[in-house]
């Protein structure tokens, strides 16, 4: 997919996760490889401007994590100039607009699934956006408040109207939870409605989720979410089956999670790693099914030596042939 001077090859997109897509993860990706675009987690544009690109976990990135988009979650069209500046200096490729998050927090702040509800304002924040930037500008949105098609239609026609370069539509209401099937055949109604690509976002954690999001959606592309810490290797495997990529290598999982928390421990600052770890380590926990065990007991640890400990202690007992190649004895 080729979008203004960037291409994104394969169109497979990492989702935008606060606490969770950070330097880590998508260092671990990128080296599983099969990811077209990484993302950041959403990023305030007011705070844009102030933060330190060099310390914050949210902007600490290595040279290999490319090509990447940050999200800017906006709630006030006038911070959008400054923060745009600051993204160019940090060197985004790529700037994604928030208008679906329905967290409390967010909505109090007037951004994300809030922002989506003043169709004004929302005009007002993408061509602002537009104005302030030659970078490809995305949107990133939810199917709505109800299932109503001519309401999607429009706000999708309105957003590709003010500018944005792609669409990327998570295929639920704005009140639906995660754990209700996401809606694709409604992904679709957006895909209709207009010229631009339309990347299709929700519930895909295998390739035959893939490859049937693709053929009810006719999106141009997906985007994974909560799949990408549980299964890195993911974007690689439908790289290979749907795009014809190159065959993935074996997955040694324990060596996966050890490279996770060293790449933490060596570029995070020292506070900031063991929320990180444990956030991933609830979602790579899913792949053993006695996963709690890792999940809970990396919980309830107050360092990073002990996250090793216990972490290395598991996979021994899951899978010691591959956890003793990727990790000596501590
Ligand atoms: C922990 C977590 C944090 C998220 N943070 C963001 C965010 O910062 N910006 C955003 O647009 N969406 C955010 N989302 C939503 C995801 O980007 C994605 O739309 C959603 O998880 C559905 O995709 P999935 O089913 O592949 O996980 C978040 C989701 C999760 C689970």
């Amino acid at each position: 997919m080729q979008i203004k001077d960037l291409h994104i090859s394969p169109p497979l997109f990492l989702a935008p996760m606060a606490g969770v897509t950070h330097s880590g993860l998508r260092t671990i990706i990128k080296e599983c490889g099969g990811v077209g675009l990484l993302s950041t987690e959403m990023l305030s544009a007011r705070r844009l401007p102030n933060e330190n690109a060099t310390l914050s976990p949210l902007l600490i990135k290595s040279p290999i994590e490319t090509p990447m988009s940050y999200q800017m979650l906006v709630s006030d069209p006038d911070d959008i100039p400054a923060a745009m500046e600051a993204l160019h200096r940090y060197g985004a490729q790529a700037v994604d607009l928030n208008l679906g998050c329905p967290a409390p927090a967010v909505r109090r702040q007037g951004a994300g699934s809030k922002l989506s509800e003043d169709l004004d304002l929302v005009r007002k924040v993408v061509s602002t956006a537009r104005a302030a930037t030659d970078l490809p500008l995305s949107a990133k949105i939810r199917i709505g408040t109800e299932l109503n098609r001519e309401k999607l239609q429009n706000f999708c026609r309105m957003l590709a109207g003010e500018g944005i370069d792609y669409l990327i539509v998570h295929g639920r209401l704005q009140k639906e939870k995660f754990c209700r099937p996401p809606r694709w055949e409604w992904i679709g109604v957006a895909k209709e409605a207009v010229d631009i690509p339309v990347i299709a976002n929700g519930g895909i954690f295998t390739v035959a989720d893939a490859r049937q999001c693709l053929d009810i959606t006719g999106a141009d592309g997906l985007m994974l979410g909560r799949a990408a810490p549980q299964k890195p290797w993911l974007f690689a495997e439908i790289h290979h089956q749907l795009y014809g990529g190159p065959v993935p290598p074996p997955v040694n999982k324990p060596a996966l999670y050890k490279r996770f928390i060293d790449i933490l421990e060596a570029t995070f600052p020292a506070g900031r790693q063991i929320g990180r770890t444990k956030e991933f380590s609830h979602y790579f926990a899913r792949n053993y099914s006695f996963g709690h065990h890792l999940g809970s007991r990396v919980q309830s640890c107050t360092s990073m030596e002990q996250v090793h400990h216990v972490a290395r202690a598991f996979f021994m007992l899951q899978e010691p042939e591959a956890c003793t190649q990727a990790w000596p004895a501590i």
